[in-house]
């Protein structure tokens, strides 16, 4: 039985950091684990120009612990005012490495999103031509679109029409959830890709509905049925080059989420890699772990993997079941089964 593993350290493709308190409590848990991390830019007021993202970019570096090799790669808030020279200016900086489109509505801090998708072609039309790809919160915000299909129907009616329109837009679907867009990435030989979540490769649908309500399960987009995860657990696991780890690790207090309308979010930054090598040895791919974690994401986004290495053992980990904030704790997504790697 394989006792240790070492590969590249990895990164997060996709994370929420939020700002003050919360960001000085969870920093730490993924500076620890992870070289870099792409940051979402959905703080409130959202991160919109190179300025914002520069001046957050330097909160999270005053943030981070003393001695901690931990690199953030910016974003910017896609709006249907975003200026395409100031996004291509952040860009040539060497600031920002993507830009984020929330449709209007969609999640957590999204109001300033897009409803009209025409009004962005200019930014996406600079964006291809610059190579500075766009990551998608890939869900229609229609109130006549159930909830589960939502994933589906903006592949359908949003993503496909933006692709045909930019065909050199460089274009990664975020934390997807279903095995349609899992399909809709094999499709492409190239400039397609989909980060994928620690916790969507764990629960289903049930896990959040079934013998009582589980908010802490709660995110959006929503776990699927359980033959999308199984879908999810093939591409993750599979080494396919367009597959990367973004764990969407979004930490919201215990008293935001546990409301008559709660947030949405799981915080996996603490355990993350400790559940990621269990789901790979569950499903014998132990080998493909560096590929999902620490290869295929720097190769996308066009930089190079890093250089250090991590061991993990076999070992129970340690983790918190939840961490404490000066806003209240914050609950560590919990995987439901036992866990016998440590980072
Ligand atoms: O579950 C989620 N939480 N999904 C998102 O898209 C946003 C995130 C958050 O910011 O809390
Ligand atoms: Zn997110």
């Amino acid at each position: 039985m394989t006792q240790s593993i070492t590969i590249r350290r990895p990164d997060d493709w996709h994370l929420h950091l939020r700002d003050g308190d919360m960001l000085r409590a969870v920093l730490p848990h993924s500076a620890r684990d992870f070289a870099r991390a792409i940051i979402m830019p959905n703080l409130v007021p959202p991160v919109v120009t190179g300025a914002q993202a520069a001046a957050y970019r330097e909160r999270i570096m005053a943030a981070l612990p003393e001695g901690a090799d931990f690199t953030p790669l910016m974003t910017l808030y896609l709006t249907e005012d975003t200026d395409p020279d100031d996004v291509a200016r952040a860009h040539a900086e060497g600031l920002i490495h993507a830009v984020k489109l929330y449709p209007a509505g969609a999640t957590t801090n999204s109001a300033s999103g897009v409803s009209n998708f025409d009004k962005v072609a200019p930014v996406l039309d600079r964006m291809a031509e610059i190579g500075l790809p766009l990551c998608t919160h890939g869900e229609v915000t229609d109130s006549e679109i159930d909830i589960f299909d939502r994933e589906a129907v903006f592949i359908d009616r949003v993503l496909d029409p933006i692709r045909r329109a930019h065909p050199n837009l460089r274009v990664i679907m975020e934390h997807i959830t279903t095995a349609d867009a899992a399909d809709y990435v094999r499709s492409a030989d190239s400039g397609l890709a989909a980060t994928i979540t620690t916790h969507h490769l764990v629960i289903n649908r049930n896990h959040i509905l079934a013998g009582g309500i589980r908010p802490h399960y709660y995110c959006l987009p929503v776990a699927k049925r359980e033959t999308h995860r199984l879908a999810l657990r093939v591409a993750a696991t599979s080494g396919d080059a367009r597959f990367f780890l973004g764990t969407d690790s979004a930490p919201h207090t215990d008293g935001a989420k546990l409301q008559p309308c709660g947030c949405a979010g799981c915080f996996t930054a603490p355990n993350t890699l400790s559940i990621l090598a269990q789901v790979f040895e569950d499903d014998g791919a132990l080998d493909n772990l560096e590929a999902f974690t620490s290869l295929n994401g720097p190769a996308f986004y066009g930089l190079p993997p890093n250089e250090t290495r991590i061991t993990m053992r076999r070992e129970a980990p340690q983790h918190p079941s939840s961490i404490d904030t000066p806003d209240g704790p914050v609950t560590v997504f919990d995987p439901g089964f036992d866990l016998h790697w440590t980072s």
